[in-house]
């Protein structure tokens, strides 16, 4: 099993040119998205745009929705990834599509089974048919007036996590070993994201949205959804018609109304 994810293992296997160069390893840690924005808030050192912090084990791993994210030790992939985009701030949403994209391909290309996206930001394989969630993104951003000063997108993969194990979650959880019925070497699951999601930023930053490749993606449209914002009980409910250019979901309500969801605030379940 390639499945050491030192320094030492994976620089030389590295094939971007920029993301992952600056590459750090720790075997243990809080919460990899918590240590690398604490890096970049009041570090002594300035770490540099594509600087990856990879971790094997958290023990206050954050989910989205001040939810805990969990895996046992050596079970995922469990890494941070820093950004400092010269973008608008609303261009922020587009690394959560490009995370998302990077993260089904490199999945599809490793393992061969199909992944999709469940908006706004979970990774999704099928398990008997049925979709189930395999990994998540989290994205921690800092804004400069109205431009991003940085953003950490932060991502978790349940790659061997044994079926007793899966967390119990509101989108039924799944790993990759679980779905393909094998387990999965990690290392090579993390340079084809790397190398999958250094592509993707640099098309976004030359100006292509990602947009359109993650529609084509999202299993979400289409679909008759409940959207509940976080903070209160109002619930909308529709069908998911479209994305808007930064992410956000558009549900068309019983009356006709299209309403425009911002990506981040809210859970979804399908009726
Ligand atoms: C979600 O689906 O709720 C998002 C999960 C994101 C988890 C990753 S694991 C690495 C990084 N560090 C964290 O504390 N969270 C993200």
């Amino acid at each position: 099993m390639t499945d050491d994810l030192s320094e030492a293992a994976v620089l030389p296997e590295l094939t971007t040119h920029w993301l992952g160069r600056s590459y750090h390893y720790v075997p243990e840690i809080g919460s990899t998205n918590d240590r690398l924005k604490a890096w970049v808030d009041t570090g002594t050192d300035d770490p540099p745009a594509g600087t990856v912090l990879l971790t094997d084990y958290q023990s206050k791993g954050r989910g989205r929705l001040d939810r805990r994210w969990e895996a046992p030790p050596r079970s995922s992939l469990l890494f941070s990834t820093l950004f400092r985009p010269d973008w608008p701030a609303q261009q922020g949403g587009w690394l959560t599509m490009l995370a998302g994209l990077a993260i089904a391909e490199a999945i599809e290309q490793v393992t061969g089974t199909v992944a999709g996206l469940k908006w706004p930001n979970d990774v999704m394989v099928q398990v008997d048919g049925v979709w189930h969630k395999a990994g998540g993104l989290l994205l921690d951003a800092r804004l400069d007036g109205d431009r991003l000063a940085y953003a950490i997108v932060g991502a978790g993969i349940n790659v061997n996590i044994p079926e007793a194990v899966l967390p119990d979650a509101v989108t039924p959880a799944t790993s990759l070993m679980v779905a393909t019925g094998n387990p999965v070497s990690r290392r090579p699951l993390l340079l084809a994201c790397l190398s999958r999601l250094e592509q993707g930023y640099e098309a976004a930053d030359r100006g292509e949205s990602p947009q359109p490749a993650w529609n084509d993606r999202l299993m979400t449209l289409g679909e008759h959804v409940t959207v509940s914002t976080n903070q209160d009980s109002v619930a909308l409910t529709g069908i998911a018609e479209a994305t808007d250019e930064w992410g956000g979901l558009l549900v068309r309500t019983g009356s006709g109304k299209l309403h425009s969801v911002a990506a981040g605030d809210v859970t979804l379940r399908r009726l």
